[in-house]
């Protein structure tokens, strides 16, 4: 028999995240700290909204592109809060989630050989789509010294004439890093140059801690050479409702469109019609949230500086990305054995591209009190290491 698999597929591995979360399952008393998930309930007035479009029969397809109140809602959100300008009839599209607006931007605006920048660590997707939309994926190693902030220096040494697009990964998972307005006014100014398109993923704009969140397409001659990506699964605990949406000019969406339209049809009706309340009303429910987990953010600070393992202070989304090269053991074989010895359960930094070795991602999307206890936990396992050495 042929052989049923594309080469393309197969040659792309699967993502490292979930390796040890299956044997965390399996074990008693075992903490995660792994999953980039927040662990509050989606608040209760937009499961209310739910509930009531269920009641009232709301049980059938949107159109393509979303429903036209969520659309609306959703242009005055990012008018309100980041000065962004789009027309909901033409500039914006609802998807399922974050991740399929990623797939499609990048299925829609490249041709085979065209280079995408992919500044690492970062979310685990961008390079396998890149390589499923016939893309090239080029890396850049974010540096440690630089607090994992992305320079426009390292954007312009990484440009060849096939550069199409760069995709921007802040609020940053996994290491909360964040840019500010300067850094991005500078990574503009090349991104303009070189005449390049930037995908920017904001999904986690609601989550800083020190300044106020910029947009790249806010600045001066951007809009139109980006597609923005935002979602509700972070900022209003919806994970499961699976709904995110893209804006950028309108012939960039028309082309997403016709992807979405034949593999998805529309995003989920129900989770839509929850999230024109989530962008209207819940202002407060968000702000909530990010105080606990500034709290959380501050209280694992703190412990890692008791510890005296090396760490930057992240300043968005919710992880933490300690170094662990002290120890000698590679990302993995520390989270391995401290799963092992300590059954707390973390991401290796290489799961988020090589260059994530010798770091560690700890999600404080949990409660206080199990980081508590995941904290004093990983104290013991670094004085054992410490003293075996
Ligand atoms: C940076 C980043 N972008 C996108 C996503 C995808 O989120 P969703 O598809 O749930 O909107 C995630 C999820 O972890 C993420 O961390």
């Amino acid at each position: 028999m042929r052989n049923p698999l594309s080469q393309t597929i197969t040659n792309i591995q699967p993502s490292g995240i979930r390796k040890f979360f299956d044997i965390v399952n399996e074990m008693e008393d075992a903490i995660s700290l792994g999953v980039g998930e927040p662990d509050f309930d989606t608040p209760w007035r937009i499961r209310d909204e739910a509930i009531y479009s269920l009641e009232q029969g709301r049980t059938f397809y949107t159109s393509n592109s979303g429903l036209k109140e969520l659309k609306e809602e959703i242009c005055n959100y990012l008018e309100r809060k980041y000065d962004l300008q789009y027309r909901a009839t033409s500039e914006i599209m609802i998807t399922v989630g974050g991740s399929e607006a990623i797939d499609i931007a990048l299925r829609a605006m490249l041709d085979p050989g065209d280079e995408v920048l992919i500044p690492q660590p970062s979310y685990v997707s961008y390079e396998p789509c890149t390589i499923l939309a016939n893309g090239k994926p080029v890396i850049i190693n974010l540096k440690e010294e630089n607090d994992f902030r992305l320079t426009a220096k390292e954007v312009e040494e990484a440009i060849t004439d096939k550069t199409k697009i760069l995709i921007l990964p802040f609020p940053n998972n996994p290491t909360g890093a964040v840019l500010e307005q300067k850094d991005l006014e500078e990574i503009a100014k090349v991104v303009i140059e070189h005449d390049l398109f930037v995908m920017t993923d904001e999904i986690y704009s609601e989550l800083t801690y020190l300044e106020k969140h910029v947009s790249i397409a806010s600045l001066p001659g951007m809009k139109e050479r980006t597609v923005y990506i935002n979602g509700f699964s972070k900022a209003f605990a919806m994970t499961g409702w699976r709904l995110g949406y893209a804006c950028a000019p309108k012939e960039i969406i028309e082309q997403m469109l016709k992807i979405h339209q034949f593999a998805i049809m529309c995003a989920p009706t129900t989770s839509q019609y929850a999230a024109v309340e989530a962008v209207k009303n819940c202002e407060e429910e968000v702000q909530n949230m990010r105080e606990e987990y500034n709290e959380r953010r501050r209280y694992l600070v703190h412990r890692f500086k008791k510890m005296g393992l090396q760490c930057f202070e992240p300043f968005g989304a919710f992880y933490i990305f300690p170094s662990i090269k002290e120890f000698g053991l590679t990302s993995d074989e520390f989270a391995t054995q401290f799963l092992q010895s300590k059954k707390v359960a973390v991401v290796p930094g290489t799961a988020f591209g090589a260059c994530g070795e010798g770091f560690i991602r700890i999600s404080y999307a949990y409660s206080l009190d199990n980081l508590k206890i995941a904290l004093d936990r990983m104290e013991e396992f670094v004085k054992e290491l410490r003293e075996k050495k």
